[in-house]
């Protein structure tokens, strides 16, 4: 197995392991280039359902959850993001994580790590970008980090109640049945401690955040504004441009991340995904 770094920000490169049959001794190499990376890329797999569910659950339970939108049909763990079209219809999300987030953080229990995998890809478009949140809390001076050491934020699920994420256009004539799901609002500290390197990031996005408990928004809202423009700075990300037969793992609790769209017709970016629970922020 060979690793190596993709960028300054975050991120490598896994090269000579096929995911689908790992040892306990490959398994640990990974798990601590995971937490020294924060995102790996696997090149080159060829990953059916159930190897691409095993190699997620050994990192923690997977979250399924019985209304999401496009599940692989006979796997409700893993969703289909998807631009493909047929008769139609779409067969997938077509713009999943369009505004900048950390998966499921609208939970009581969010997502530690998302696994997902490119069965087609795109010529042009369809990147995704990530930003390491354990540098934004690092690089905010010294009296920010006492001003937020102690405030906890709101993450909503439903877009109707963020004016900084719009409905999304696929959604826009059901966005009762796809947003107005019984998904109670979290409360999570603003500065999260990882669960296994004890390292602080700074926990908000603009996708899920809208508020900060018991502070008015005249004094919370131009704070997060500040804090969202701080965390996406240049030099913390890492923009991938896939490949057919990539596999990516990211870590939630210290990364944030986007998808950029903008796929060039007739390209069709077709992608299997799951994500593993974690802890409950603290
Ligand atoms: C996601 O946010 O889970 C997916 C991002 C992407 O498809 O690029």
């Amino acid at each position: 197995m060979h690793i190596t770094r993709l960028s300054d920000a975050l991120g490598a490169e896994v090269t000579g392991v096929d995911v689908s049959d790992i040892d306990d001794a490959e398994f640990a190499e990974i798990h601590a280039a995971f937490l020294d990376y924060q995102l790996l890329v696997f090149r080159d797999q060829t990953l059916d359902p159930e190897p691409h569910i095993e190699f997620s659950e050994r990192f923690g339970p997977i979250e399924t959850r019985p209304d999401r939108p496009f599940t692989l049909p006979g796997y409700p763990e893993v969703s289909v993001l998807s631009n493909r079209i047929v008769d139609g219809e779409p067969v997938g999300v077509i713009s999943a994580g369009d505004f900048w987030h950390t998966d499921l953080s609208f939970g009581e229990i969010p997502c530690r790590a998302t696994f997902l995998h490119a069965l087609e890809v795109a010529e042009e478009g369809g990147d995704t970008e990530w930003s390491n949140i354990y540098t934004a809390y690092d690089t905010l001076s010294d009296d920010m980090k006492e001003r937020i050491a102690d405030l906890r934020c709101i993450h909503v699920f439903d877009r109707r109640r963020n004016r900084r994420a719009q409905v999304d256009k696929q959604f826009a004539d059901k966005a009762d049945e796809v947003y107005g799901v019984p998904v109670q609002d979290a409360v999570h500290p603003m500065v999260r401690h990882h669960p296994e390197t004890g390292r602080k990031s700074l926990y908000i996005s603009p996708r899920f955040v809208v508020g900060i408990e018991g502070m008015d928004d005249d004094e919370a809202q131009p704070l997060l504004d500040e804090l969202f423009a701080h965390q996406i700075r240049p030099e913390f990300r890492y923009r991938h441009r896939w490949r057919q037969g990539d596999l990516l793992m990211w870590d939630n609790p210290c990364l944030i991340h986007i998808g950029r769209g903008n796929i060039k017709p007739p390209g069709i970016r077709h992608m299997h995904r799951t994500m593993v629970l974690g802890d409950r922020p603290h």
